[in-house]
């Protein structure tokens, strides 16, 4: 392939650059596009635009790949944890055994929250989604931590990321906690990272939780299929919020708010509520046609990617995880066989396989998260936990870029041209 792309505009042949990366499309270098033509491109969605150079994840959409830091993800779901994960997207290399000893102390140590911050959760609601909560506290953090705001500072930046991957857990299970009226539970640095997340949520100060193992190690497990998935529409907002110079706190803030949406990190909750509306597999053909037709502006929820155009890999684990976790726990979900089956029934039908519409991430998480007990509510709030991992570390990558500048689009801009002022007696 050339290593130049050539443009013919109006008056003018341009040429630009194309870069390649180690693996996946190569890209046109447009950045001198407007200044030499006075054209923008249009790409609505970002559908053929690349935003940044990244080194983190790397997705083959075609052929179901997905890469953190080059290691695929159902390795690292398989033999991994989810604080190896989080040193690797943070660090670039997996942590030797002293690496990873001291990181995980380097995170217990960060998991309380300011006590102020407990009286911050007493202005909401009881009944305020988990994910309102999490947007509030976590922009609030910039209130507290004034230590770690400094963004040109590397070591400023690390102890921002730690704190951040380190109490959203805890943020997370207050939010549970203030919803069903339980007292908060404090951190407890005897626990995995996830031990201690399960016994915050779901233990009480009235006897001793005990984390089951075979629960902690699925949740591990969910938390690294979330943990980053290159430029989706929550990283990007945090890469520009961070772009501003904003403080870490306010830029996973940002990313939380965007994640709640229910084309993106709510369709988690929004495929379970779906999947108890259908209900039952007799009613499968009725939402399938609901799904198809252009006037209804139902979609099934959990089914389709921007990338993926195969089989989503990390709906492959997850699947995997639920017959486990099930099977542990020795329970078993009509909700599941309706999962199941219409999954099969949908990648028969012409629509979603000319679509290349296939179940992503979302579509079996709330199965196992329902059967561990957290509420649908809390779904999104799990979710937004586990991808603060890749946000710290896009958000990283993106400071300590020496070509990263404020994010500032353009438009194609179809309103109005200049008119004159008319006093409200004239008109
Ligand atoms: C996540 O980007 C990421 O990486 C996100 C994520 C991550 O880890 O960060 O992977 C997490 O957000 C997963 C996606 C979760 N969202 C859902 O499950 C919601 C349902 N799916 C969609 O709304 C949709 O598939 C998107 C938003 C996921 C992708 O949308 P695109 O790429 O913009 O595709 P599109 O909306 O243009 O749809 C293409 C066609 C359309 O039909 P036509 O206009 O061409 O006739 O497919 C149809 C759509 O109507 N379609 C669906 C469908 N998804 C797309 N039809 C029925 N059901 C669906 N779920």
């Amino acid at each position: 392939m050339s290593d130049t792309a050539k443009l013919q505009v109006p008056g003018k042949e341009v040429e630009y650059p194309i870069l390649t990366g180690s693996v996946g499309p190569d890209v046109i270098d447009i950045r001198k596009l407007y200044a030499q033509t006075g054209t923008f491109t249009y790409d609505p969605g970002f559908t053929s635009t690349a935003s940044c150079e990244s080194g983190l994840t790397y997705i083959d959409g075609d052929e179901g790949v997905l890469l953190h830091r080059g290691y695929p993800i159902g390795q690292l779901a398989e033999q991994s944890s989810f604080m190896e994960v989080a040193y690797l997207m943070l660090n670039g290399e997996l942590p030797g055994q002293d690496e990873l000893a001291k990181f995980n102390t380097t995170i217990t140590r960060h998991t309380m929250l300011h006590e102020q911050l407990a009286t911050f959760y007493r202005g909401f609601r009881r009944d305020a989604h988990p994910m309102a909560v999490m947007c509030g506290v976590a922009g609030a953090l910039s209130a507290f931590y004034h230590d770690s705001t400094d963004i040109t500072d590397p070591k400023q930046r690390m102890i921002a990321s730690h704190r951040l991957i380190a109490k959203m857990p805890t943020i997370a299970a207050m939010a549970y906690k203030y919803s069903v009226g339980q007292p908060f539970l404090y951190p407890d640095n005897r626990l995995s990272y996830t031990g201690n997340f399960l016994r915050m949520t779901f233990g009480v100060p009235a006897e001793e939780y005990v984390v089951n193992p075979v629960v902690e190690k699925a949740l591990d497990r969910i938390f690294i299929l979330h943990a980053d998935h290159e430029q989706n529409a929550s990283t990007s907002t945090v890469r520009l919020a961070g772009s501003s110079g904003a403080n870490p706190f306010a830029c996973i803030a940002a990313g939380i708010a965007c994640l709640w949406g229910p084309a993106h990190g709510g369709a988690n909750e929004a495929a379970l509520n779906m999947l108890h509306e259908i209900g039952r597999p007799e009613r499968i053909p009725e939402f399938i046609a609901r799904a198809k037709d252009k006037n209804d502006p139902f979609r099934l929820m959990g089914f389709g990617h921007r990338v993926y155009k195969n089989y989503d890999p990390r709906a492959t684990v997850m699947q995997k995880t639920v017959r486990e976790v099930f099977k542990e726990l020795n329970v078993s979900d009509p909700v599941f066989d309706v999962a199941l089956q219409l999954e099969e029934m949908a990648l028969k039908d012409d629509y979603f396989v000319e679509k290349k519409l296939f179940p992503n991430v979302d579509f079996y998480s709330g199965v196992i998260l329902s059967a561990i007990g957290f509420p649908t509510t809390m779904f999104t709030a799990l979710f937004a936990l586990a991808r603060t991992v890749g946000w710290v570390a896009q958000w990283n990558e993106m400071i300590s870029d020496p070509e990263q500048k404020i994010g500032r689009p353009r438009q194609l801009y179809t309103g109005p041209t200049q008119r004159d002022y008319v006093p409200v007696d004239k008109r």
